[in-house]
This record gives C-alpha cells, structure tokens and sequence, in this order.
C-alpha cells in the first residue's frame, strides 16, 4: 500500500530537527516535535520561533501566518504521543545506539504501516533498519542545513526497504518545495561523500599555518563561486557533526585524507563545536 503522510513527527529538535519541524509546519503539516525533555523540547520550541521571527522581521511571512504555523506543532517529550503519527523523521544525534533505542522504542508505539525515517547524515542506514522490528518501512530522508533554506533532500534507500516507499518519500519532498535525489545507503551518501572529505582538506590545510582562516575561507568563496568558505560552512554544520562524519568516511575508505584532523578533533573535545556553541574556527558571541 502507498503511504499516505497526514500526521508526522520529528525526533531530536537540534539545528537540524528544529528546521525539519519548521519545513512540515510552513507546508501545513501537522507536526508533533519531540525531543528527550521539557527542557529540550521548549528550546526546540525557541529555535523554530526565532526562526520564524526572522522571517516575519524581514517581512517574508505575516504575523497570523507565523501563529498559524506554530499552532501546527505539538512540542512533546512523550515519545508515547506518536501513536497516531504516519511518517515519523529520527535527527538525534549521529551515534548508532542512540538511533536503535529511539527506533526500537518507536517499534512499540507507531503503527505497523507508518515510515520511519532517519535524517542520518552518513551513519549506515541498514544497520539502523536492521535493528527494528519492521525493517522495510525504514528510510533515509536527509535534509541539508539549513533545512528551511536548502533544497536538496535525499531519499536513502536500503535492500531491506518496502517497494513503494523511497517514491513515497521523494513525492512528499516534492510536495515540502524540495528537491530530492535517491541514492543508496553507502557512507556519506553522496553529497556528504563529496563535501566532507573536501572540509577536512581544509581543516588540515588550515592546521599547516600557511594561510589564515579569512583567506582560505576567501579563497573558496571568490575563487571557486561557493556560497561560504569551508570553515565558515564547518562551523554552520557544527564541528562534531563534521567530525563524526569523518570518522564514519574514513572507516568506510580508509584513506588517510579522509581523516578527522587533529585540528578539528580537539576543537570537538574542546566543545567549540561552531556557531551553535558560539566558537568553532570564528567567534560568533
Ligand atoms: N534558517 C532559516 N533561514 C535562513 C537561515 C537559517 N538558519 N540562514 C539563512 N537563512 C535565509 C536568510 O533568511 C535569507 O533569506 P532571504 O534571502 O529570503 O532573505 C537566505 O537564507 C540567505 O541568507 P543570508 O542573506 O543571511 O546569507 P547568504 O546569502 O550567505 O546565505 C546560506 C546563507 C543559505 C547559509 C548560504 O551561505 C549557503 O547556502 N551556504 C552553504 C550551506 C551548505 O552548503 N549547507 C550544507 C551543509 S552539509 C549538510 O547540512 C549535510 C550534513 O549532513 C552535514
């Protein structure tokens, strides 16, 4: 049966979530918007206003439209609350036994015949479907960030996956204004295939000391016609995802460039982790 998508939840209401949440509410979807507690689920709660503010700051949606849209979210922390969801879209953090315990726990919840979906952004996708009691009905939908402002959404399919649903999934990209593209679960993906190995060049290309930050960034913005610099784009992605990434690259192809930078590793352990924390390779307190 082809899936029908009325009710859908986003799970984890980090940068990525709390943008994936925004996109299904301004698409007139209702949406339940989880995260792990009340605390968590009421700064979901905050990154969704603001953002929504910005846009009515800059008089691109109405002040009704913005309530409207916001009335459209059910902010939880009850996974239990998702019994009634169709689609249901993982953004937890990128750690294999973090995704089992939610997909595992959501085994019990949602419907036999809902979708779960994980927004995984190289972690392997048949390992998480594995893991659940209903394996082909779990596909990747990874959006890009800014998940409000980018348009590529891509659809991960996996051999375990039900026939109908990466179609499914790439009609309600569609239908969200995006532009989705479906590609087989491999590391990375594709565009994280391409993107995160050219970000750790960077990174270790900086590390050498041979050019600062402002001209590497420069360099790339006005030489080669990118929107930002790569350490300007690696602190908008957040350092440990860029680092986890590279872990999850460098695994798959063993190739030396693929690596995490120490450079980047220790600004991950230092939890200057980018715009989100305030500091990664630039200030933004
Ligand atoms: N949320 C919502 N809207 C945002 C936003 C955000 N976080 N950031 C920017 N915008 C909007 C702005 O409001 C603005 O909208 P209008 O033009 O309609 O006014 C528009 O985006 C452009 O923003 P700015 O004028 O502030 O700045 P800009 O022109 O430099 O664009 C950018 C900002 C869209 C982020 C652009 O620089 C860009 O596309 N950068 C590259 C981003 C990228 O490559 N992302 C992919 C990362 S990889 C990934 O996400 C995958 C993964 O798994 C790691």
């Amino acid at each position: 049966m082809v899936p029908v998508f009325s009710k859908v939840a986003v799970i984890g209401l980090g940068t990525m979530g709390a943008g994936i949440v925004e996109v299904f509410a301004k698409a007139d979807f209702p949406v339940y918007a989880v995260d792990g507690s009340t605390e968590l689920a009421e700064r979901g709660r905050g990154f969704v206003t603001k953002s929504l503010e910005r846009a009515v700051s800059k008089g691109k949606l109405s002040e009704a439209d913005r309530d409207a849209t916001l009335e459209r979210i059910t902010f939880t922390a009850e996974l239990s609350d998702l019994a009634d969801a169709d689609l249901v879209i993982e953004a937890v953090p990128e750690r294999m036994e973090i995704k089992h315990s939610i997909f595992t726990a959501l085994d019990d919840i949602v419907r036999p015949d809902a979708i779960l979906a994980s927004n995984t952004s190289s972690l392997s996708l048949t390992e998480v479907a594995a893991g659940t009691r209903h394996p082909e009905r779990v596909v990747g939908m990874h959006f890009f960030n800014p998940a409000p402002v980018l348009q590529l959404v891509e659809v991960i399919t996996t051999v375990l996956l039900a026939d109908d649903v990466a179609d499914a999934i790439r009609d309600l990209a569609l239908k969200l204004g995006k532009k989705p593209v479906v590609v087989g679960d491999r590391a990375g993906f594709v565009a994280n295939a391409l993107l995160i190995p050219y970000l750790a060049r960077a990174i270790a290309l900086y590390q050498t000391g041979k050019v600062s930050r402002v001209d590497l960034d420069n360099a790339c913005k006005v030489g080669i016609g990118l929107p930002m610099g790569p350490l300007t784009l690696s602190d908008l992605v957040g350092l440990d995802v860029v680092h986890e990434v590279c872990e999850v690259m460098y695994a798959a192809t063993k190739r030396a460039s693929d690596a995490s930078p120490s450079l980047l590793r220790q600004l991950v352990l230092a939890k200057r982790l980018g715009r989100k924390t305030g500091q990664g390779f630039y200030d933004y307190s």
